[in-house]
């Protein structure tokens, strides 16, 4: 019999959505010693988050976070708020004893993330960031094929993360829905937002990020404030492209903006190694592209392995080879991870101290662009 783990969902909106119905699937995947137990749903607005504990099987519901971080029958706080909110909810929540789940980026600035970093492990939490990408399987099979050495030596990342839905300059800023606009809730644009899923990826599969300079954009620069109904100045980044050198010495190209006409969430990485490449795409994520110069010449060239089979991570726990998942099965894969590492009492990564590395490498792209220069990334 698996032991429950009393959840504490903070925050309704589309990530509440996706945790909440991974901690309903996920012992029905994975066999686990642990299964996640819904016992609190938390949210300012007290209909709304009735509406929600309804719909997805919360036991309870508070309007007050730090009422439920006094709960002794909440094991696990997950974080899905906005990013201006990450900090002081999970600092507490560290000193109450409480799991930490925390949505990304980590916090608003690596400063703050170091502090939260700080208050986890002096109180000994187990503590994880949302990076879920990592665990489609294609991309957990490109980890895989890299710590096999199969490209060799790495020389070139490139990835980019492109949007298009903030190009209307009739489009407010902040408040529900809107935050991400707001740079007093969200700490940056598209670095924070887009770019940090790339960064995370980036730095699992090829390591620390070293040296890099970097420019953004803000295209338009006021729009009105949902919340004081005035039209103010937009502080967040709408475009961030960097450049940059890995520790192991490879060339980094990355490239994220809301405002690529066309695209809604095209998210792709391509990886050039001495004897190998791979390439993903978000848009066609259980595929893997794959080319190896090894092959034999007349039928070399680029494979589409269709990520799907029982040996393939992940996959052997859901359904017969040639059928495929999908995005919201990333989440299922961090939480049955994440209870895998508490029954072992090995965290599953990423860890906060490990999303502070991309937090670095965030204000890096923001402090570069900002002067104009080149910027050794903090701690590489
Ligand atoms: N891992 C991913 O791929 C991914 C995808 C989307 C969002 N995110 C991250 O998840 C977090 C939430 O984003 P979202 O898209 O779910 O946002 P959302 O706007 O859909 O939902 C945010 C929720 O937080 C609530 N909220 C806001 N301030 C609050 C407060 N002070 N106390 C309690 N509740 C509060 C809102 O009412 C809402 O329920 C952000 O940090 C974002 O960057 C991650």
């Amino acid at each position: 019999m698996s032991k429950p783990l009393n959840v504490a969902m903070i925050g309704y909106g589309f990530m509440g959505r996706a945790h909440s119905n991974a901690y309903h699937k996920v012992n029905n995947f994975f066999e686990l010693g642990h299964r996640p137990v819904l016992k609190v749903a938390c949210g300012r607005n007290l209909d709304k988050t009735k509406a929600f504990a309804e719909q997805w099987g919360y036991e309870s519901v508070e309007s007050d976070w730090q009422k439920v971080l006094a709960r002794k029958d909440v094991d696990l706080v997950d974080i899905c708020t906005p990013n201006n909110t990450h900090a002081e909810i999970a600092t507490a929540a560290a000193k109450a004893g409480k799991m930490i789940l925390c949505e990304k980026p980590l916090a608003m600035n690596a400063e703050e993330g170091q502090r939260m970093v700080e208050a986890v492990e002096k109180a000994g939490v187990p503590n994880m960031v949302w990076y879920n990408y990592r665990r489609i399987p294609a991309v957990t099979l490109a980890k895989q094929l890299i710590d096999e050495g199969r490209l060799g030596k790495i020389f070139h990342y490139r990835a980019k993360f492109l949007q298009d839905w903030t190009i209307s300059p009739e489009l407010p800023q902040g408040g529900q829905g809107l935050w991400r606009l707001d740079v007093a809730a969200a700490g940056s644009g598209v670095t924070g937002d887009l770019l940090a899923h790339c960064i995370d990826t980036a730095l699992w599969l090829n390591g620390d990020l070293a040296t890099l300079t970097a420019m953004t954009e803000t295209f338009i620069k006021e729009r009105k404030h949902n919340l004081t109904g005035k039209v103010e100045k937009v502080g967040i980044d709408d475009a961030a492209i960097f450049m940059g050198r890995f520790r192991n010495g490879s060339l980094a190209n990355f490239e994220s903006t809301r405002y690529a006409r066309g695209h809604k969430a095209l998210y792709t990485f391509e990886i050039n190694g001495e004897h190998a490449s791979i390439f993903w795409d978000l848009h066609d994520l259980h595929r893997l592209q794959y080319f190896d110069h090894r092959d034999q010449g007349i039928v070399r060239g680029w494979r589409s392995v269709h990520v799907t089979d029982g040996d393939h991570p992940y996959m052997g726990h859901w359904w017969v080879p040639g059928l495929q998942i999908g995005y919201e099965h990333s989440f299922v894969h961090q939480v049955a991870d994440f209870l895998e590492g508490v029954e072992k009492g090995k965290p599953a990564e990423p860890t906060f101290r490990d999303a502070l590395r991309t937090q670095m490498v965030c204000d890096a792209i923001l402090k570069s662009a900002q002067d104009g220069k080149w910027v050794k990334v903090a701690g590489a």
